[in-house]
């Protein structure tokens, strides 16, 4: 079977980009393969976690939309997975993939999404705010920030003892491991419908 070959994108430590290489060793993932991770900095510790998976690593820092663009379609990569990937994406990219770029969040959008909203600060948001349940979301990306159709959500109680830190691992663990691979594995088995702001799952 043909499988969709996949780009992830990260800047940061990869525990998401982790997720994704084990559940296709796993066979949660079984119709897409991870044929290079893209990143904008050369300093994370994603970067190693690929090449400890053997997958092709791009850094790229300068232009980064067209020479991502060129190196992707040079690459035949028909997927982009956004993983921890803390810049936004433009419109260029947007267009070039329709409904083919997905993000994970780490909250329930559109709680605690949008501009400014990314890494550890969504979970301090979340305990300032005093909520008690938060979780993770997995979107396709539109032009606007964390405002594309949702694919998938999942919950995580907010406990009184969180710090933003422990929140955050329980996020991670409970939820965006989880539904991200998932998520994948939908779209890439061509599983997914896009209806308005409604994404069918059959
Ligand atoms: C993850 O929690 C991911 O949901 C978040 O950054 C973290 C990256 O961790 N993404 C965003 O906040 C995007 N707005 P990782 O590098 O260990 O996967």
């Amino acid at each position: 079977m043909k499988k969709m070959k996949t780009a992830v994108f990260v800047s940061g430590g990869g525990t998401n980009l982790q997720a994704l290489i084990d559940a296709c060793k796993s066979g949660i993932i079984v119709s897409a393969e991870i044929t290079c991770v893209i990143s904008n900095k050369d300093d994370i510790y994603a970067l190693t976690r690929a090449k400890e998976a053997g997958i092709e690593t791009c850094v790229i820092k300068d232009n980064f939309e067209d020479s991502v663009l060129s190196f992707l379609q040079e690459k035949g990569v028909e997927l982009i997975v956004l993983a921890g990937f803390l810049s936004i994406v433009g419109k260029k990219l947007i267009q070039a993939f329709p409904n083919k770029i997905i993000n994970i969040h780490p909250s329930l959008i559109p709680a605690f999404c949008g501009k400014g909203h990314y890494g550890l600060h969504v979970h301090e948001k979340v305990i300032a705010y005093g909520a008690k349940l938060t979780g993770a979301t997995v979107h396709f990306v539109s032009e606007e920030v964390d405002g594309g159709v949702i694919l998938l959500q999942k919950s995580v109680a907010v406990l009184p003892t969180d710090t933003p830190k422990v929140l955050q691992k329980r996020v991670m663990q409970e939820a965006e491991w989880i539904i991200l691979p998932e998520a994948v594995e939908l779209v890439s088995s061509g599983r997914v419908e896009v209806n308005g702001r409604t994404a069918i799952i059959h």
